[in-house]
């Protein structure tokens, strides 16, 4: 079982620009080698986490019925202070506080065939997980657009990460790493 962040980023480091935005990535269609690479990630995760940012950011931008297309029946805890809807047919269920409690709620129901834990972000979130020992590897689709600003990737402060993968996919970097056990 591993807890993986797999997301696109900016070359500066965003996953967001200022405004919350993600229409830099817009100019860059899926070819078919990407969406492969995330299929494949895909097919192991057994269950999902976002931040409420997120989380507000896919309502906000997917057509409810998206949900189940993109993710099926993947459970999704989405960390929030708030009272949020869910799409139609979404396995959500609302946490807040200590990621750890949580993160043992997903780990419970991976499985051999789905052992992935997928932190979709953003990074205030993912922080949370690598702050509390909860983060294995960080899986980066680095865009060659420069935001100046925006949704850091992970704001938390690490030692030296593990480079394990290094892939060209046209345009994209594809950056893996692995954390080690102690951070800092
Ligand atoms: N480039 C990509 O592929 C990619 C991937 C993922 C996200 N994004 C983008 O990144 C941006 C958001 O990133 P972000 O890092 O600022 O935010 P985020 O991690 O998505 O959400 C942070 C928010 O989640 C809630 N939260 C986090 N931890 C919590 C906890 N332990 N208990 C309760 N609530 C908790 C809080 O919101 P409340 O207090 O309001 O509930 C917090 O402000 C979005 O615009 C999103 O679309 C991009």
């Amino acid at each position: 079982m591993t807890t993986e962040y797999f997301t696109a980023v900016s070359l500066d480091g965003y996953v967001a620009d200022p405004d919350g935005g993600m229409d830099w990535l817009s100019g860059f269609p899926p070819t078919a080698a990407k969406r492969d690479r995330f299929e494949r990630f895909f097919a192991g995760v057994g269950a999902m986490a976002m931040g409420a940012t997120t989380y507000r950011w896919v309502l906000a931008h997917e057509k409810p019925e998206a949900w189940r297309r993109h993710y099926g029946d993947t459970p999704c805890w989405v960390f929030t202070h708030h009272d949020l809807p869910v799409p139609p047919g979404a396995d959500v269920r609302f946490v807040s506080g200590d990621v750890a409690a949580a993160h043992d709620a997903m780990r419970a129901v991976t499985t051999p065939s789905a052992p992935t834990v997928w932190l979709v972000g953003g990074g205030v979130l993912a922080a949370r997980f690598a702050a509390a020992g909860r983060l294995d590897r960080v899986h980066l689709g680095v865009a060659p657009v420069v935001l100046g600003g925006g949704a850091p990737v992970l704001p938390v402060r690490t030692g030296p990460l593990r480079l394990a993968r290094v892939d060209q996919d046209g345009a994209f970097v594809f950056l893996t790493y692995e954390v080690p056990d102690r951070l800092g």
